[in-house]
């Protein structure tokens, strides 16, 4: 079975992603992380973001793998644990224009079928439901307000320590919610046959137990 979710940044993706995902015995992919990565490694080896036949030679020898770690999935670069780098503000800030390069996502898209083709999967990102698993068998649209997920994402900064201010937050998710939305390819809009759900004034349980309603009701379909 596949469940797709997508939505703006920050909307609660990946937390009931993972939740879900754990009470099913699925696996988890996080695509955020898949052009994270692209976006790390292009600054390290310092390819200009705009230049997408480089970026395309370096992603051709890269192996992007998730793995369980102790507490939380890790993400690998090859042999490298990425799973912190790729969250920090250099690559967010740059991740968008990284995304919007056509190739990375035709090839990073190729990667996210061929494991959602092995595994009952519960996959995140943007594009998940309308372009990357168009026949999921449940498709979720996550949405807040742009007010709560900056709250949200300076919660989840403060475990890291990462200090950016609630305002900046602010400022860059709507930034990001512009872009991601207007990009020529896959911006990020709901599938017609996706349901919404709007986390702003709910509680993870919450919208977990919402998911696992859904997931029961696609099942007796
Ligand atoms: O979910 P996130 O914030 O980790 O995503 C990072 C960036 O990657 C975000 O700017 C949008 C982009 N993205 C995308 O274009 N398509 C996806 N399927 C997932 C993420």
């Amino acid at each position: 079975m596949q469940i797709a979710i997508d939505g703006p940044a920050s909307a609660g993706k990946s937390t009931i992603a993972k939740l879900v995902a754990k009470k099913l015995g699925f696996i988890y992919c996080d695509t955020g992380a898949m052009y994270r990565t692209v976006t790390y490694m292009a600054l390290k080896d310092q390819l200009p973001l705009d230049d997408e036949i480089a970026i395309m030679q370096h992603l051709a020898k890269m192996v992007i793998r998730f793995a369980p770690g102790e507490t939380e999935q890790r993400v690998f670069m090859n042999d490298e644990d990425v799973t912190l780098a790729i969250r920090e503000p250099d690559v967010t800030n740059n991740v968008s224009q990284v995304s919007a390069l056509p190739r990375v996502r035709t090839e990073l898209v190729k990667r996210q079928r061929d494991i959602a083709a092995t595994h009952d999967i519960v996959m995140d990102g943007r594009d998940i439901g309308t372009t990357v698993l168009p026949n999921a068998a449940l498709k979720i649209f996550m949405v807040a307000s742009v007010k709560e997920r900056a709250k949200r994402r300076y919660k989840e900064n403060m475990q890291k320590g990462i200090t950016t201010p609630l305002a900046t937050l602010e400022a860059e998710i709507a930034e990001r919610d512009r872009k991601d939305s207007h990009r020529a390819v896959s911006p990020l809009r709901q599938a017609p046959d996706a349901i919404r759900i709007d986390t702003t004034d709910m509680s993870i349980d919450e919208v977990v137990a919402r998911i696992l309603d859904l997931v029961a009701e696609t099942k007796t379909r």
